[in-house]
Order: structure tokens, then sequence, then C-alpha cells
């Protein structure tokens, strides 16, 4: 412990130093305007407003048009660059005369003797009506013009992406375009097939397969022919890949994309990989001559969920 009879341990030569005056500067005294320089209106400017503004008007109007008569991709394109360049620099020169340059400093100490007091001299912004109408006016006209991409949206999906050419009475075809007889199919064969005036269809595609083994739950059994003969999706419930490959001694169905497999033995619900939906069931019958055909469409969406 230090010895309070002992004398101050300081060297002898160090002063304390004096405290810094508070200076209490408020909100407003932060900058110092040094310099400041507002370039002058000139009619060049405003020529150059109004042009890039009448420009951007034309140049979107020229991508609407384009678009509508079906150019090249180049084309509107550009027109679309053109118009964003030249409402950009019209409304980068319509307030080039608007903001003054300023060179400041910051405050950091006020002297008491030398109170400063910050220069703000900005004036406020004198809007003139012939600029401001032009500029405005073009950039509707361009906004206009953006609205030729609602057409190039396409139709809505809607149905589209849950329906399919399958329905009551449709007969089934291979790629060739022959019927298929349900007689005709041994066990273990497996068959690509469309709906009738539908091949190549891809979202209609199916694989008819007749098992070694017996459907089971949840199997939908109105829909299996000889309590063998059954059909499913071709399109993977993944990511749309075509389920190429049928392996009869194990029941599966393989989908070579990211291997997921399906039980076709119970309603091809999948039992390894990506996939979570089973492929959707065709309703499968025949007709009076034993041609296979469909006796509906899907009940589920074949393909990818689509949310
Ligand atoms: S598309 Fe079939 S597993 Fe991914």
């Amino acid at each position: 412990m230090a010895d309070p009879a002992s004398p101050d341990p300081s060297p002898p030569n160090q002063q304390a130093t004096p405290a810094a005056p508070v200076v209490d500067l408020e909100p407003e005294h932060e900058l110092i305007v040094l310099a400041r320089t507002t370039p002058e209106a000139s009619s060049a400017n405003d020529t150059l407003v109004i042009g890039t503004a009448i420009g951007a008007a034309v140049f979107g109007i020229a991508f609407a048009v384009s678009l509508v008569i079906g150019l090249p991709i180049g084309w509107y394109g550009m027109f679309l660059a053109l118009a964003f360049f030249s409402l950009g620099l019209s409304i980068r020169r319509y307030f080039f005369d608007r903001f003054p340059e300023i060179e400041a400093a910051e405050l950091r100490e006020v002297p008491d003797d030398q109170p400063e007091r910050p220069v703000s001299n900005v004036p406020a912004l004198a809007r003139r009506p012939l600029l401001t109408r032009v500029l405005l006016g073009s950039a509707g006209v361009f906004g206009a013009s953006l609205l030729a991409l609602v057409p190039s949206l396409g139709p809505r999906v809607g149905e589209q992406l849950r329906s399919t050419p399958w329905a009551s009475g449709v007969r089934l075809k291979t790629t060739e375009g022959e019927d298929i007889r349900a007689e005709d199919l041994a066990i273990g064969t497996v068959v690509t097939a469309w709906p009738a005036d539908n091949i190549g269809f891809e979202r209609a595609a199916v694989l008819v397969m007749r098992l070694s083994d017996e459907p089971a739950e949840p199997t939908n059994m109105e829909w299996v022919i000889e309590n063998s003969l059954v059909a499913y999706s071709k399109i993977c419930t993944h990511a749309g890949c075509p389920v190429a490959l049928f392996r009869e001694r194990e029941n599966s169905l393989f989908c070579p994309c990211h291997q997921s497999t399906f039980d076709v033995r119970r309603a091809c619900q999948p039992t390894f990989g990506p996939a979570t939906r089973p492929l959707p069931q065709l309703p499968l019958g025949t007709d009076d001559a034993g041609f296979l055909i469909a006796l509906g469409d899907f009940v589920e969406p074949p393909g990818p969920s689509t949310g």
C-alpha cells in the first residue's frame, strides 16, 4: 500500500492538464459552409432536359410498338435501354442547377470568443413549370409504354397444369399411334401410352404395366384391369423428368434424374428419393373391342407440384 505521508509519485516537471472547455454544440452547428457554387440555369440545360424527356417518351413508344409487332428482342431491348437512359439523363439535368456544390467543414469546437454560425444559404427549389410538365409527361408516356409487356406475360396458367387431354372413352395409343389391346400386354410389359389425338403431349404420358403381383391398397382397384394391368403418369412428381425404368421384380418405377422410386403395387407411392407425391393413377378401362381407354382424367395433377 502507498504511504499517505510519502510525496506525490508524479515527476515534478509534469503539470496537470487543464480540462478542455465544454462547448455546447447545437445540432445545426455541425457544418460550416466554406464554398458554395450554384450552377447557373441555362437555356442549353433546359433544352437538354426537354430533349431527353421527349426522347424517353419516343423510345418508350418505340419499345411498345416493337414489342407488339414482334420485332426481335434486340430491337425492343435497345429501345427500352435508350428510354431508360434518356429519362435518367433528363431527370439528372432537371436537377442540375437546383442543388449547389457545397464545400463544408465539420465544426468540432467553437471557441467562446468566436462563435461561428453555420452558413445555410441553399435556396428553396424553384419549379419551372415547363420543364416539370415535360419531364412528368414523358415519364408518364414511358410508364404507359411498359404496359406493352403485360400481354407477353402469357395466359393464366390456372387449370392448364391440372387437366390433360385424358377423358372418358379416350383410347390409349402407343408412340407409333397404335391402339393398345389389353390381352396383348404380357406380365412384366411396360408401354408408354398417349391420349388418341394427343400423342406427344408430355403431361399426359402414362406408363401401362402388367404387374406380376396383384396391386394393393391404396391403389384404386376400379381402375385396374384383370387385377394386374395399371396405368400411371410417366411424369415424375419431383421435377418432371420422365420416369423411365420399370423394375418388374421389385414392383417399382425409377426416375433417373434424382433416383426417386415409386411402388407400382401401392398406387405408385414414393419409397425413395426426393419425390413426395405418388404418380397419379390413370382411370383405366377397356372398350367393347378390348382396347384400352381412359375412364376420365387424372384425379391428381401430373408432374411436379405447382403450389
Ligand atoms: S425428377 Fe424424378 S427424382 Fe427428380
